[in-house]
């Protein structure tokens, strides 16, 4: 539990760095990547040069605010996949780096693990009460949309996926319709708080199992305001609240759908969340009405470890490390996984 871990994470457009005592988080440095907000979303060649920019002084910053020195750090944990490659790239190499000049072990984590992991972050003089396997945990993020049955920490069973795009992007793709910025979730997520969540229907996916389908929602959205706009072009400026509303309670309306029939048809009552779509407050508020209905232990990561952040990928490290489980310096990022 003593052992000091350096976590990396450089998987999209986010540089990180974070210092773990065993699970317990004592620095998650974020620097978050402006560049690409004119762009409205990521460009990957932008985000590889940022994230060279960033992260000595972003791991600087980490091992300076643990208040530890460099040579007491015991072993790195990066994220290898998936991602933009550029992005994984630097990270990856930095690790190496790090590894050899302090002849410490490497440790490759995946990123749609490590945002499961956040769950078991700990923060010094709080103790925050962490799930017990099996598990379900509906992960969402701007790349990933999944239920998963958590067996263990590395043993993630999927049971539903998305077919198209992902939770995140639906709401980043409307928000851009909107003409809101990126990325558009969190904007979103603020502008709902102000409006009437029926003030629109749109399309609803029926898609079979634990599956998800997002497209279909996104250009239903997409259809409906180019009819309103031919009536009036004031329309998206005059109901931006109710269509903030009513797009995010779609979208938890349709994640939560198939969660509370995962829930229902394994019988496991500990259902967490995880993610960058994991901060939204409204997923947060169905997940818990949801848990008091049906009798579920709830389980939502701080929103500090929810969106894209290195301290997931050092308890991830921590983790791994127990069990002896050290990656080689012939290691190379991949962009996709077959399974996660
Ligand atoms: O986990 P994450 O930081 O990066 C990926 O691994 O993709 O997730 C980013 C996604 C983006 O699509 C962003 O719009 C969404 O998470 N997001 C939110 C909120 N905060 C971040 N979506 C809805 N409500 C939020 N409050
Ligand atoms: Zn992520």
């Amino acid at each position: 539990m003593n052992e000091y871990i350096l976590a990396i994470e450089s998987s999209c457009d986010d540089t990180s760095a974070a210092v773990l005592r065993g699970t317990t988080v004592l620095s998650n440095v974020i620097a978050n990547q402006e560049v690409h907000r004119q762009y409205g979303g990521v460009i990957p060649e932008l985000a590889s040069r940022a994230h060279q920019q960033n992260i000595i002084p972003v791991v600087e910053a980490a091992i300076k605010q643990a208040n530890i020195q460099k040579n007491q750090i015991s072993a790195i944990s990066f994220t290898r996949g998936p991602g933009l490659l550029g992005s994984l790239l630097v990270g990856t190499s930095f690790s190496k780096a790090f590894a050899l000049a302090m002849d410490i072990p490497m440790i490759e984590i995946n990123h749609t693990n490590g945002h499961v992991l956040a769950l078991f972050a700990q923060e010094p003089d709080s103790p925050t009460p962490v799930p017990e396997f099996p598990f379900l945990c509906l992960t969402v993020s701007g790349g990933h949309t999944q239920i998963m049955k958590v067996n263990d920490y590395f043993d993630l069973e999927i049971l539903g996926k998305t077919i198209d795009d992902a939770a995140g992007e639906a709401f980043d793709k409307t928000a851009k319709i909107m003409g809101l910025g990126y990325p558009g979730g969190p904007i979103i997520n603020r502008l709902a708080k102000e409006g009437n969540p029926d003030a629109f229907q749109f399309s609803k996916p029926h898609i079979p199992g634990y599956d998800y389908s997002f497209s279909g929602l996104k250009t239903s959205f997409l259809y409906f305001l180019r009819d309103k706009l031919k009536e009036n072009e004031n329309f998206i400026e005059e109901n931006k609240a109710d269509l903030c509303a009513s797009i995010q309670k779609d979208i938890i309306d349709t994640l939560m759908k198939k969660l509370i029939k995962a829930a229902k048809d394994t019988g496991i009552r500990q259902v967490a969340i995880a993610g960058g779509v994991s901060a939204n407050t409204g997923l947060q508020d169905a997940l818990i009405a949801a848990g008091k209905k049906y009798h579920w232990q709830v389980f939502i990561p701080k929103f500090k470890f929810s969106t894209d952040n290195a301290a997931m990928i050092g308890v991830a490290g921590y983790l791994k490390y127990q069990r002896g489980e050290f990656g080689s310096q012939d290691m190379t990022p991949y962009a996709r996984t077959a399974t996660l």
